[in-house]
């Protein structure tokens, strides 16, 4: 916890007024925009920025993006993944645009089809796949067929874990060790604990109990937490998952939507695991929509066997757009040339550079906060040491003191992903704009600590 509360109040208050004159026509832009959108934005979630008003960009490439108010930002956030390959990378525009001027929407499929479920399944080692527009809606399909091959009604989460808008996923235990609904869970249709059965992240023990009850129809989890700072698996956790989704007939969804930055086939190639389900979205489109549901050739036979030809579009896994011809053009440039292994080579040198000057300065000021890295992909949080679970990780949270170093980085040029302190490099990250951050960070750290 940071005690000087004054001094962080009066550093906040002192970024806003840089913020505030360096970002006159943003602010112009958003006095238009709140006449017709609730907190002039059009996703509520993107009030939540640092400031008193959003910065609107003007155009992107690579790992940087310009302002309306024309400063140049290195851009850590790469839209949490969504932009993962960079912005604008050619081979997917040019992709894109081709495909997009021969049509976009068919209902039918077009020869990408078949090429990307090839290279989604030497990837990510699954061998049959669907197609979606999003994350959230992939895990929410392999829900629905989970519930429909096993006959059995809840979903097992990890605590604080973050699977999009999957209402199953807005879970988590109370004190007593009780499923409730998570802080900030709009609307919820029914009590989660109806649906959903919570465990803490590497917590064998608790699994076991809960699995071996018999009602879990799937267990959806990433395969390291990446929504609440960066919570590692210990040594042997996954294959105690693995053999115990086995033994009581649940099956195990791994969602690699950010553990994607691990490498060129995510966690699941790193670490070797072996999931039933897969589920990619975000950056695979190359910056446009698309999601990928993979499944084992046993629980995808088991799915097909459960339907009829006659009901298949009405039964609640669908999406009009789904499969679109542009989202899978999309996905087979991204995949075959944008996200390489080579790619991700750089993209994990430039992350280690970023964790090592984030590490310097904490450790040249004392400071006790932690760095974890995982591939492109690195999260500093205000705990001395490495989370183990999903509520450690949630109770080193800072609110105030996250938006100050937020604002402080905006102001310096440099964009963090929104909710928390993490750090993404793309392709076209380069060791200067690392370089930027590390003496922004240190700048930060002196506010604070010095
Ligand atoms: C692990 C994980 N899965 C799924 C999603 C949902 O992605 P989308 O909002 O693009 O559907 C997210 C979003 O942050 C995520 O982090």
């Amino acid at each position: 916890m940071y005690e000087d509360r004054g001094r962080l109040a009066a550093l906040w208050e002192s970024e806003l007024e840089v913020f505030r004159a360096g970002r006159p026509r943003s602010a112009e832009q958003w006095e238009r925009a709140v006449q017709h959108m609730p907190d002039g934005v059009p996703m509520l979630w993107m009030s939540k920025w640092p400031g008193p008003w959003p910065v609107y960009v003007e155009n992107a490439a690579g790992a940087h993006f310009t302002c309306v108010d024309g400063i140049d930002h290195v851009d850590l956030c790469l839209g949490d993944t969504g932009a993962m390959c960079g912005h604008a990378p050619r081979a997917s525009v040019q992709a894109i645009q081709a495909q997009l001027s021969r049509g976009s929407t068919f209902m039918l499929p077009t020869e990408d089809a078949a090429a990307v479920a090839e290279l989604m399944s030497e990837r990510f080692r699954v061998p049959v796949w669907q197609f979606s527009l999003s994350a959230t809606d992939a895990n929410r399909s392999l829900i629905r067929y989970a519930r429909q091959v096993t006959g059995r009604p809840r979903i097992l989460v990890h605590d604080y874990s973050y699977h999009g808008t999957v209402d199953e996923a807005y879970a988590t235990l109370d004190e007593h060790g009780a499923v409730v609904s998570r802080r900030g869970n709009i609307g919820a249709p029914v009590d989660v604990a109806q649906t959903t059965a919570v465990v803490q992240f590497n917590d064998v023990e608790s699994l076991e109990r809960i699995l071996a009850a018999g009602d879990i129809a799937a267990m959806l989890i990433e395969p390291a937490l990446t929504n609440i700072g960066i919570v590692m698996p210990d040594p042997g956790y996954h294959d105690a998952v693995r053999e115990l989704c086995t033994r009581y007939g649940t099956i195990l969804i791994i969602d690699e939507t950010h553990t994607f930055s691990a490498g060129p086939g995510g966690l699941i190639a790193e670490l070797d695991l072996r999931p039933d389900a897969v589920v990619l979205g975000k950056s695979i489109g190359g910056g446009i929509p698309a999601g990928a549901y993979g499944m084992t050739r046993e629980f995808a036979q088991a799915v097909r066997d459960s339907l009829h030809l006659e009901d298949i579009d009405v039964g609640g896994v669908g999406g009009t757009l789904a499969g679109n011809a542009l989202s899978l053009a999309g996905i087979r440039a991204t995949l075959s040339e944008v996200l390489t292994p080579e790619a991700f080579a750089h993209m994990i040198d430039r992350c280690t550079e970023w964790t090592a000057g984030v590490q310097a300065a904490i450790d040249e000021f004392d400071v006790p906060w932690q760095v974890t890295q995982l591939g492109a992909r690195a999260e500093y949080s205000f705990r001395p040491t490495a989370p183990h679970d999903g509520r450690e990780a949630a109770e080193a949270d800072d609110f105030e003191l996250q938006q100050y170093l937020h604002l402080h980085a905006l102001n310096r040029g440099l964009l963090m992903t929104p909710f928390h302190n993490m750090a993404l490099m793309c392709p076209a990250t380069s060791a200067a704009d690392v370089e930027r951050h590390t003496v922004a960070f240190r700048e930060a750290v002196v506010s604070l600590y010095g």
